[in-house]
């Protein structure tokens, strides 16, 4: 089969997946037996453009590189919105990458269903739709007979639901911890080395780790939702964002890291969900103070990282990056591989 790729949303994650597509077409053919082409894209603040015979992506880079509007491209249809993009185009393959809202999951939760339930598979880094309703969607996805990929919404494209779909497959997981938030663990760890929270905060934002509302970061809401989804996922937990109590590192001063520091500790803010030793089920977001011997105190700048607590395994440990134009957008290759290998 051929995948006719619509891009809903084309910022920062969107292009890298794109760059990444065109530099790995012919791997992706000949290891993979993947043909693809680019029919359409359509963003909030860069326009539209649809051809159905499939458009030129090196062009594309580079107009928006140069700032201007996809409306420039020289032929296609212009100005197709977000929903007319997935209804009305001949794509069979949606990336959804607009923005995060992990409160409404709008407007990504619409596009998301919108596609499925046309029959359009979907593959997307955006968290606000699984934050909303993961298993909804999987059924839907799977009541349409389509592929709903979200590889890339915890730990970017570093293995998180297709380490436990194939190599934690047959564990009991009882417990889930980790360091989910990029942004707020390279602020920690710059802190640590005596820089200010404002300077550490507008470094991680010049790096690309922070949401566009870096608030969604240093609160909490953005590792909030990466542990909703976990859960859900690993423990058809139910859960819904405003069960989980939350705090961000908003409040931890240069002063509270030194003291850790002189105790030989360090602050990190962790995202951790499972069974408690009274067999009830928890999750929470918040800082905590680890010894240093703990393998999630060692993980430093914005490298994120998860434990799974399982009965056959005991502690499997995965570490990588979290975040990141390149390091995001390869998630969807993940998932583009994984939709070949199971609808190709
Ligand atoms: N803002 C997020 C982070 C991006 O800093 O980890 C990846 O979800």
């Amino acid at each position: 089969m051929e995948w006719k790729i619509g891009f809903i949303g084309f910022g920062t994650v969107g292009q890298g997946f794109a760059e990444i597509l065109l530099e790995k077409k012919e791997m992706l053919k000949e290891m993979f037996g993947i043909n693809y082409k680019v029919v359409a894209i359509s963003d909030m603040l860069k326009g539209s453009v649809y051809n159905p015979d499939g458009l030129d992506i090196k062009k594309v880079l580079e107009m928006v590189k140069e700032g201007k509007k996809l409306d420039e491209y020289p032929d296609g249809v212009k100005g197709l919105d977000a929903l007319a993009t997935i209804r009305e185009t001949n794509s069979n393959l949606i990336v959804e990458v607009t923005y995060t809202d992990v409160k409404t999951g709008e407007p990504a939760l619409t596009h998301v269903r919108t596609a499925l339930q046309e029959g359009k598979n979907v593959i997307s880094t955006n968290k606000g739709p699984p934050v909303k309703a993961v298993k909804d969607l999987m059924k839907l996805a799977e009541e349409n007979n389509v592929f709903y990929g979200f590889e890339g919404v915890v730990l970017a494209g570093t293995p998180v639901f297709n380490l436990l779909e194939y190599c934690l497959a047959g564990n009991t997981i009882r417990e889930v911890k980790g360091i989910v938030n990029g942004t707020t663990n390279y602020i920690l760890t710059r802190m640590e080395e005596g820089m200010s929270y404002d300077d550490a905060l507008r470094k991680a934002q010049e790096l690309g780790y922070a949401e566009a509302d870096p608030t969604g970061d240093v609160e909490g809401w953005d590792a909030l939702g990466k542990i909703v989804i976990l859960s859900n996922v690993i423990f058809d937990a139910n859960l819904r964002w405003e069960d989980v109590p939350r705090e961000g590192i908003t409040n931890i001063t240069l002063e509270d890291i030194k003291s850790a520091k002189d105790e030989g500790k360090r602050w990190k803010l962790i995202a951790s969900a499972g069974l408690n030793e009274d067999g009830k089920f928890y999750a929470k977001v918040g800082p905590e103070k680890l010894p240093l011997s703990d393998p999630l105190a060692g993980v430093s700048d914005a490298t994120n990282a998860l434990t799974f607590i399982t009965d056959e395994l005991g502690s499997v440990t995965i570490v990588g990056p979290g975040a990141g134009r390149r390091e995001t957008g390869f998630s969807l290759l993940i998932d583009l591989i994984n939709l070949n290998r199971k609808m190709g």
